[in-house]
């Protein structure tokens, strides 16, 4: 084509003038850049972290008397990455919060693109989240789904405050585009059953002892993947570690959230150490080598996005490229 730019680039006698006559036109040029576009191995930008149920836990009953769920979508705490500019994301792909329903109270129902997934701390039999209908029971320990598009919502019939952790893959859908989000015409979406053997429902009842029954991955090292169904984008894996046991988990690509379920114990990563106990939540971002240490019998659960990671042929663990 003849050359119809309105801009002189033929003038240009040096690079600093080309670079200035590149701004009018909106270009970058690629020989100069001021950082890297490519790097030989993953750069941090989260930071491993930890939080304590026993923080959160009298915060959120602080929030039950000055925050309503007719008036805030969810009441919950957001783990958000001590970073700067950070006030949302967990990891890079996914956010762990901590919520409360009070005795009695509802939380209406909604629907999202965004996978979810909950942890519960405390609970009952009549503490429900309410899925597509289904009114599952929410007892310490289960783990519920609520995938991508699902309504689900909150009914507490019990004699106390329900706790729990959600993790979502919110970041990853912010970061991408594809939001959606309403809520249901009903505002607590209607339940037609209880449903304690749904499919979106893994109890602890049932999966601990799966868990114990399984051939340890390592020497005191027993774990279970909780699936199907399946979400997407993340997983979830339970983790049993018998008291004393010290487990070195290499650097991977996957973004992790470890939640701790029972016991107590210590993370070690890049030079930091985490004291953990049941309810607490630690932030592994990718590419980060670390070792739990079990002072007692514990168990734990990690979310990672290593589904994702596998669907495009970028999990890696322990070294860069495959050998
Ligand atoms: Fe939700």
């Amino acid at each position: 084509m003849t050359d119809t730019s309105s801009i002189p680039f033929d003038s240009a006698q040096d690079l600093p003038s080309l670079h200035a006559m590149l701004d009018l036109v909106k270009m970058k040029n690629g020989w100069a850049k001021p950082t890297p576009s490519l790097y030989p191995a993953p750069k941090q930008h989260f930071v491993p972290a930890h939080w304590k149920f026993a923080d959160a836990r009298p915060a959120l009953h602080a929030a039950g008397r000055l925050v309503g769920t007719d008036k805030a979508e969810r009441r919950n705490l957001i783990m958000a990455n001590p970073i700067d500019g950070n006030d949302y994301a967990t990891v890079a792909s996914l956010v762990g919060a901590y919520q409360m329903v009070k005795a009695g109270e509802v939380a209406r129902s909604h629907r999202h693109t965004p996978n979810a997934m909950r942890i519960i701390l405390e609970g009952g039999p009549k503490a429900y989240t309410i899925v597509d209908g289904h009114s599952i029971p929410m007892m310490p320990g289960d783990v519920l789904l609520t995938p991508n598009s699902c309504y689900h919502g909150h009914d507490n019939q019990t004699e106390n405050e329900a706790y729990w952790i959600d993790i979502l893959d919110v970041p990853l859908v912010q970061f991408l585009g594809p939001m959606f989000f309403e809520v249901h015409p009903d505002a607590l979406e209607r339940s037609q059953q209880v449903s304690p053997n749904a499919s979106m429902r893994f109890a602890f009842a049932d999966y601990i002892h799966q868990l114990m029954d399984s051939q340890e991955l390592a020497a005191g090292v027993k774990t279970l993947l909780l699936g199907p169904p399946t979400l997407s984008t993340f997983d979830r894996t339970v983790v049993h570690l018998k008291a004393h046991t010290v487990w070195d988990l290499p650097a991977s690509t996957p973004n992790q959230i470890w939640v701790v379920l029972k016991g107590q114990g210590t993370t070690r990563v890049n030079g930091q150490q985490f004291e953990w106990e049941a309810g607490d939540l630690m932030a592994m971002p990718y590419w980060n080598a670390f070792q739990h240490t079990a002072s007692e019998d514990s168990i734990l659960i990690r979310m990672s996005d290593a589904p994702l990671m596998q669907f495009l042929g970028w999990h890696r663990s322990g070294a860069g490229f495959p050998v």
